[in-house]
């Protein structure tokens, strides 16, 4: 049989040693096909009201992953200045882009001023800055609808044990700062966490948002968040995240919202994961095989550095063996496979049943669009990937090329 990677033919026929040989190890691959179809998908979510998906660049903010994005009719939330000035030179319009920051200095707040970015404020502290810096204006507030959802304690954004967001109880409080500075809180938006792999935790923040967006009369958006899961264990045939089933219940629930609210804003929804995860994957070089004891150690050039998520969030990735360019499969025996870099935690999986990994092999990363390359750094000073697209195509594009030395070294003065 043959590995996922080969089955869904990942790599367009493409041979993935020659590419690994091209473009050296590690390194993040793309399929243009995957991250297209998607973005569809959530653009698609809601077809019977005024809806738009906003991808959450956060996830994956490679220029081209943009431009796929602007391509299928996605608008983008941005979480810096930087994810913003990354927006426009990708090409989106300002009104195609929605700020959702936290704890932002005046400087940074007053860039997206500058540029006419609505801009949600996360406290009643940021909505009083922003209001001092832009009277009159409009903003958005994020609110905090009382229930979260994620996969880890770090990835949940709302409920009681989190930084983010206007608790419902400080609501009266964040509508009295903005009538101060005469601004028009004309959006809300919630995200309640990350990776959930079923509709309900999202269906249930919906209710509380709802009931929430009520005390808002003539809103012209409500953004829902993201959030959605997608298989990481998919090599155990672990079930997608049911993005049909979500589109039929939160349609429900706009229906019964419209009916009584009197008028009908733009719904948006923030997905990141979703959007780019499955559509990348991380190819690597094993360097040294080595026992400790009974342990078999699986030493590669895919640090922490590379891929932060295991060391992190504790996250599983799927992981495929290739060599001289075929998947290995069959015989299994435990693996812990680490990276390059100087620490015991850097793990990218333990004690794992795998093919006979031999020096020299390939390790192929699945489901690392979202969080991989966004996350990279370059702890013990090694160099962030290069990342490269298997376009529609078949042909293959560097669409972001490895770190330098020099480029680290420019920084200093
Ligand atoms: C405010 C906000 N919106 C959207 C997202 C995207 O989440 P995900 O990638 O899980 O869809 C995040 C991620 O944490 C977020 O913080």
């Amino acid at each position: 049989m043959d590995s996922y990677i080969e089955k869904i033919d990942f790599f367009k026929g493409n041979d993935i040693e020659k590419i690994a040989e091209e473009y050296g190890t590690p390194l993040y691959v793309y399929s243009e096909d995957i991250i297209r179809s998607r973005m569809r998908d959530v653009a698609g979510i809601i077809t019977k009201y005024p809806y738009k998906a906003n991808y959450s660049m956060k996830a994956n903010s490679n220029l081209e992953i943009l431009k796929i994005a602007l391509e299928e009719g996605v608008n983008c939330d941005a979480m810096s200045e930087g994810e913003i000035r990354l927006l426009l030179r990708a090409g989106f319009k300002n009104d195609q882009i929605f700020f959702v920051c936290n704890n932002i200095d005046a400087k940074e707040m007053q860039f997206a001023i500058d540029n006419n970015i609505m801009t949600s404020l996360d406290s009643v502290d940021q909505l009083d800055l922003y209001g001092s810096l832009n009277p009159g204006g409009k903003c958005a507030i994020r609110i905090n609808p009382g229930v979260g959802a994620g996969h880890h304690e770090k990835v949940v954004t709302a409920g009681k044990k989190t930084k983010f967001a206007i608790a419902e109880e400080d609501l009266e409080e964040a509508i009295k700062t903005a009538a101060k500075h005469n601004l028009k809180i004309v959006g809300i938006n919630q995200h309640v966490g990350s990776l959930y792999m079923t509709p309900e935790p999202f269906l249930q923040a919906i209710d509380q948002f709802l009931r929430i967006a009520k005390n808002f009369p003539g809103l012209e958006f409500i953004d829902f968040g993201g959030g959605f899961g997608i298989p990481y264990h998919k090599l155990e045939d672990e079930e997608p995240f049911d993005i049909y089933k979500l589109s039929i219940e939160w349609t429900k629930k706009l229906d019964d919202f419209v009916e009584s609210y009197g008028s009908t804003p733009l719904f948006k929804s923030e997905p990141g994961r979703y959007c780019v995860a499955e559509g990348g994957v991380i190819l690597g070089r094993v360097n040294a095989v080595k026992y400790n004891g009974d342990r078999k150690y699986v030493g590669t050039d895919v640090g922490m550095n590379v891929l932060a998520r295991p060391v992190l969030y504790d996250s599983w990735h799927d992981i495929e063996i290739f060599c001289n360019g075929k998947s290995i499969r069959g015989m299994k025996e435990e693996a812990t496979i680490t990276g390059n870099i100087c620490e015991s935690g850097d793990v990218l999986c333990k004690d794992r049943p795998m093919p006979i990994i031999r020096d020299n092999d390939l390790i192929c990363v699945l489901d690392a669009g979202a969080y991989g390359y966004a996350m990279c750094y370059s702890y013990n000073t090694r160099l962030k990937p290069a990342e490269v697209m298997i376009n529609s195509d078949g042909s293959v594009r560097l669409i972001r090329k490895r770190e330098t030395f020099e480029d680290i070294f420019n920084s200093f003065v």
